[in-house]
């Protein structure tokens, strides 16, 4: 038992701590403050404390666990809301109250509630780490695998069918050498540690969002790596939750790194509400929300990204595709810096520990689609999005320069299309996705023969209108030949009409690929009949009183289930609505 030394906010020291390793979870005074040590010296380790250190003085005891931190991983996690470490922050605050009292422990897995465990092994079957030996429905819409433990090898002697909690064993397994394993539902991880899998596949299939931005013009892939920086306001969490909802993830980890405060309240508050679009039952039935509230200690925070990446490699392992989201990672590294800071370490650019690119890197590596260890053969994938709120929205600041390093898709978040209304606030000519050209060839054969042309074409448009702008403002618009006036006209289309999709509406909150590829392809339809009607003499002014330029701007409010039919007659007004343009030339 060491004893303690000094107390320096979040960051403590215990003396006579021989025999300590790195990275020991360690109970700290008498009231047994969860800590991690993060330092050692001689018989000296310094310790990051997950829960408000005051009041602690020295001479108190330091108890070792001796055991890294890790996480509880078994049926139960799904609908939880944990903080930092794992602990279930509903059972605590109906222990303590709202605000979370101090060395409190409760189960992060609920240790006493029976599933119905359904084998899928038999006595005599030889398994090995990773093999699924049985299913368990945790929620209405998630079935959950039972995995061999790592390190677990040999034959089935016995193995259970019913109901059972996540302790009770379920399957014994003799290995040749290793003698008699019982494996119960529930296994532990060591959360700095990556779980083991068979080998990384290339990121070629993409994660569907439903935002027209995002899927058309900077997709990423399953297991890819985003970041979203954006300034105060500018929509961050919004992105990060129509993400969660919509996207084609089977398992969302939803990490609130300690935002202001009353946003993770919301969270808090909201996502229990939210029904998965897909299956109309709650969203938490394939969620896992980590929240830090900023009056938690800034050591959990650090901690909360390693718990939640843990948690989504477990699901990932079962074979499901994990979008696992940080909002925002910047506050992850405040904590970093605010714990080196203690530590005084060297600092490097603007105050971060010199390891923060490190750790940033070594989080998104986390990431990947994968084929999982054990049979049956399965492949899963963990993408992850971290949001980032460099200050003043600079980010030239080493929080997102560090993420811009690693992650390959970048949606830049913008104050003044924010401040215009014009959601999601993605800029579109800084944006990009390095995922682009692998995930084309995917859309092409999966949901239209011209989606990478439409895609180019488009994407061109809206750079030419960049540059006419700025001749715009110099002369203004008269200026400009009606040929180059009419691009202008068509990208306001593009950006009105297509780019621009409230996360509140309830038809447009998400768009299938079938129905991006035809909105686009009607916007440009447009635009190709209104530059052949220009060279042939018709006036844009007159090409701006056509009809059905109000149906093109109501398109994305058309249910999915009548798009098509809808889209088609909105195809044939554009043709004889310029056909008429075109005749009237004569007269
Ligand atoms: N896709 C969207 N559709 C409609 N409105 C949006 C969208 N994105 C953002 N908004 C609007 O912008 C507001 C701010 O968004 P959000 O809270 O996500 O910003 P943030 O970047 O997370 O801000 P903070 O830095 O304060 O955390 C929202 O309340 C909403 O009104
Ligand atoms: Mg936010």
């Amino acid at each position: 038992m060491g004893e303690l030394f000094k107390i320096a906010g979040p960051v403590v020291t215990g003396e006579k701590m021989a025999g300590a390793k790195m990275y020991d979870v360690v109970k700290v005074g008498g009231l047994k403050l969860i800590g991690e040590i993060i330092r050692l010296d001689g018989d000296r380790a310094t310790i990051q404390v997950y829960e408000d250190t005051s009041g602690l003085k020295p001479g108190e005891n330091v108890e070792n666990t001796e055991l890294p931190l890790t996480v509880e991983l078994g049926p139960g996690l799904l609908e939880s809301i944990y903080d930092g470490i794992q602990r279930p922050l509903k059972e605590i605050m109906a222990k303590t109250g709202n605000f979370i009292g101090r060395g409190v422990t409760a189960n992060a897995i609920d240790k006493q509630k029976k599933w119905e465990f359904a084998p899928v092994k038999k006595k005599g079957d030889k398994v090995k780490a990773g093999d699924i030996i049985g299913t368990v429905q945790e929620t209405g819409i998630i079935e959950h695998k039972i995995m061999v433990p790592h390190g677990v090898e040999g034959e089935i002697q016995e193995i259970k069918k019913g109901k059972f909690n996540v302790e009770e064993t379920v399957c014994i397994v003799k290995g040749a050498k290793s003698g008699k394993h019982e494996i119960a539902m529930m296994q532990r991880w060591e959360v700095r540690k990556p779980r083991p899998y068979n080998e990384k596949l290339p990121p070629n299939t993409p994660l569907v969002t439903g935002q027209r931005i995002l899927d058309t013009f900077f997709p990423i892939a399953k297991g890819g790596t985003g970041a979203i920086p954006g300034p105060f306001g500018s929509g961050k969490t919004v992105t990060q939750q129509s993400l969660a909802k919509w996207s084609d993830a089977q398992i969302i980890v939803y990490i609130g790194c300690g935002e202001r405060g009353n946003e993770m309240t919301e969270v808090l508050s909201e996502f229990p509400e939210l029904l998965d679009p897909k299956t109309k039952k709650p969203l938490m039935q394939r969620t896992v929300l980590i929240a830090n509230t900023s009056n938690m200690p800034v050591a959990a925070r650090e901690a909360s990204v390693y718990t939640g990446i843990t948690i989504a490699e477990y699901y990932r392992d079962m074979g499901y595709d994990v979008a696992l989201m940080a909002d925002s990672t910047s506050r992850w590294a405040e904590a970093m810096r605010e714990i080196s800071g203690r530590l005084e370490e060297m600092p490097g650019e603007e105050g971060y520990p010199t390891y923060l690119s490190r750790r940033l890197a070594e989080f998104y590596e986390r990431a990947g689609r994968i084929i999982a260890i054990g049979s049956p053969e399965r492949t899963g994938s963990i993408s992850v999005i971290g949001a980032v709120s460099p200050p003043g929205g600079d980010v030239s600041e080493p929080v997102s320069q560090n993420t811009l390093r690693v992650t390959k898709v970048f949606w830049a978040l913008d104050a003044k299309l924010a401040q215009r209304r014009h959601f999601p606030a993605i800029n579109w000519l800084k944006s990009y996705s390095l995922y682009t050209n692998t995930l084309g060839p995917e859309f092409v054969k999966d949901v239209s023969a011209d989606w990478e042309d439409n895609r180019r074409k488009a994407m061109a448009l809206l750079q030419k209108e960049a540059e006419l702008q700025e001749i715009v403002q110099l002369v203004g618009p008269d200026a400009l030949p009606e040929k180059e006036q009419s691009i202008l006209d068509v990208t306001r289309m593009i950006r009105e009409d297509y780019l621009q999709q409230s996360a509140f509406s309830d038809i447009d909150a998400s768009s299938s690929l079938k129905k991006q590829a035809k909105m686009l392809s009607t916007i440009l339809r447009f635009y190709n009949k209104s530059a052949d009607a220009i060279e042939l003499g018709v006036q844009l002014k007159d090409i701006k009183t056509l009809k059905v330029r109000e149906a093109i701007a109501r398109m994305k409010e058309i249910p999915e289930s009548e798009f098509g039919k809808k889209s088609g007659e909105i195809v044939s007004e554009i043709d004889s609505q310029f056909e008429k343009l075109v005749k009237g030339l004569g007269r």
